[in-house]
């Protein structure tokens, strides 16, 4: 089965279960501060799990891209990739662990055959806030799965919740317990490296984890303790790729359709051979990043040192000095590699419309800063007598030169570096960005959410007067928030003057004063757009939508949340306006 099948396997077998498709999230979060990416499918729908009517129901599945930028060190080993698809199902308040378990189940078995003696689970044991889920246990048993084919793990391994066990969940953040299914890959031997024995959560390779059903029913407050959410919801993600490969018992993911054309090329290009151990983490790496570059340069990501760019730069910087190694004159390779991937997903509902051109525009600016990079960082190694583990850690740092690189090269030089020292140096260097990252979340995200629900309602307003004051043919192109600030991008032609800014500014302010009431409604969509409601983003929705209504100034198609009156907002202020590209003007504005 091609992985394309499986996914509209998977999709029309939880439709033949009530449930609704809905279109996949961006992979950049629009409105989202907490966090860089998308990197599972629940995070569209937070707010409806936290209790929100969802406008399609309450069971829904979908196929969703992720990025997930902790796993890049991790990627080269036969498992993981930073880019993925994530199957996903949900209940929204609706079925719970036995419908689940069951129905994933019945896909695992009986629509994709697979060998249920190659299948084990695993439950949350508990811990001492929350019981053992026996109920989980139970249900497996039921289904038929051996004693010994079943697994209690801890918070680590069997609690989920976007930020990791109950301890680091932040204030606002929703979790709960949760079951996993891994698939047993018999022709691989335990390597008692990873210990004396092999279990499902066992590192060797034998074992592959393939699903998880989460049963989020918990909200970390305050003061630490869990609040049981008013529904109890299942949230369902399991990696696409990974499926596939256990389908054809294949145990390197490398080997499936979605990236077995990117190796090829490789293959191909480099005149080099997979099959040869040394080659395979090179090659693994080169595919896997590129595959995830274009998918955040197709999501509006640009290379820079900052957040998403930051990331996106290091991933194409890790390909080119990896591709250096096989070539000089790296422009035409990676151009092939491109096409590669476009070629794999084109038939995809969620292939960018820009296609491959505006990725490789945006690689070869890349690679032209790189290869001076690399120019300097060669001169700088050249001068050096003793590359140290400090200095190899430096290159890295500074030039994006991973250690092997800096190994070889030193290694010309007849000079051998202090692995040992590299690792103190990246150790130090891993601990300050996890503590920079944990910064994202500071005051808790509840409080977050309350702010960025205000800068919403508030680009609602901003639109509409936008449309008032400049004409009808200003639409949203895109829109960005932070606790901080707003960010709207709209059609406009020319710059807007700071007489028609202040005439904006103040048609927000009347409107907040006047204590507006926003209230929503679900519709279908062709209804909605006919009544007026505004919405541009028509291929991300699905047939039912919600409208945001604010008293009788706007009417728009929108995913919420918003406040409930205008007065909520206080002072709106304009703080910027600019351009963005052809024809699109910039605002930024603040609230106080
Ligand atoms: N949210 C869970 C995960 O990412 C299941 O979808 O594993």
């Amino acid at each position: 089965m091609t992985s394309n099948e499986l996914r509209q396997k998977y999709l029309d077998f939880f439709k033949s279960k009530g449930h609704k498709e809905i279109p996949s999230a961006s992979l950049v979060p629009e409105n989202d501060p907490t966090t860089l990416f998308t990197s599972s499918g629940m995070q569209q729908l937070i707010p409806y799990l936290k209790g929100q009517a969802h406008p399609e129901g309450k069971r829904l599945t979908d196929s969703q891209p992720c990025f997930r930028s902790q796993d890049i060190e991790e990627v080269g080993d036969n498992r993981h990739t930073t880019f993925f698809e994530m199957l996903g199902n949900w209940s929204l308040g609706d079925y719970f662990k036995k419908d689940q378990l069951t129905w994933f189940w019945e896909f695992l078995t009986q629509e994709l055959k697979l060998d249920p003696d190659k299948l084990y689970v695993s439950y949350f044991e508990g811990d001492d806030q929350i019981p053992e889920d026996t109920e989980t246990k139970n249900i497996w048993q039921e289904l038929g799965i051996p004693e010994n084919h079943i697994y209690a793990y801890g918070t680590k391994k069997n609690w989920w919740s976007r930020s990791g066990t109950p301890e680091e969940m932040p204030a606002g953040e929703i979790g709960g317990p949760d079951s996993e299914v891994f698939y047993e890959f018999t022709q691989i031997e335990h390597d008692p490296k990873y210990g004396e024995k092999c279990h499902p959560n066992c590192e060797c390779g034998r074992f592959l984890e393939i699903g998880n059903s989460v049963f989020i029913q918990y909200e970390k407050q305050e003061n630490g303790t869990f609040k049981e959410l008013p529904q109890k919801n299942v949230d369902f993600g399991g990696g696409l790729e990974r499926i596939t490969a256990v389908s054809v018992n294949e145990p390197d993911i490398f080997k499936i359709d979605l990236f077995w054309p990117i190796i090829g090329k490789i293959e191909e290009l480099s005149k080099k051979n997979y099959s040869d151990p040394n080659e395979q983490n090179p090659m693994r790496i080169i595919a896997d990043h590129i595959k995830a570059a274009f998918f955040l340069i197709e999501s509006g990501v640009q290379p820079s040192n900052k957040l998403q760019g930051y990331i996106l730069r290091r991933l194409l910087r890790r390909v080119m000095v990896k591709l250096n190694l096989y070539t000089k004159d790296q422009r035409p390779f990676l151009g092939e590699l491109i096409d590669a991937v476009a070629e794999i997903y084109r038939a995809t509902s969620y292939f960018p419309e820009q296609g491959e051109e505006l990725v490789k525009q945006v690689v070869w600016e890349e690679l032209a800063k790189f290869e001076r990079a690399l120019a300097q960082g060669l001169k700088e190694i050249e001068k050096i007598e003793n590359i140290t583990g400090k200095l190899a850690f430096d290159l890295f740092q500074t030039y994006g030169f991973p250690l092997e690189l800096t190994e070889e090269l030193a290694k010309e030089k007849g000079l051998e570096i202090d692995r040992e020292e590299f690792r103190q140096e990246f150790e130090k260097h891993k601990e300050l960005s996890r503590t920079a990252s944990a910064g994202m979340f500071k005051g808790g995200l509840g409080e977050q959410s309350e702010v960025t629900t205000k800068y919403h309602t508030a680009t609602h307003l901003l639109h509409a007067a936008l449309r008032k004051v400049l004409g009808e043919h200003v639409q949203q192109k895109g829109s960005n928030i932070t606790a901080e600030r707003l960010r709207f991008d709209f059609s406009q032609p020319e710059k807007v003057s700071e007489e028609q800014l202040k005439e904006v500014e103040n048609l927000v302010n009347e409107q907040i004063q006047k204590d507006l009431p926003v209230t929503s409604e679900v519709m279908d969509k062709e209804d909605a757009l006919k009544s007026g409601a505004l919405g541009f983003f028509t291929e991300k929705y699905g047939d039912k939508v919600t409208v945001y209504t604010i008293g009788d100034f706007s009417k728009e198609i929108c995913g919420g949340p918003h406040v409930n009156n205008t007065k909520e907002l206080g002072n709106f202020k304009i703080i910027k306006e600019e351009s963005a590209g052809a024809g699109v003007r910039r605002i930024y504005a603040a609230l106080s």
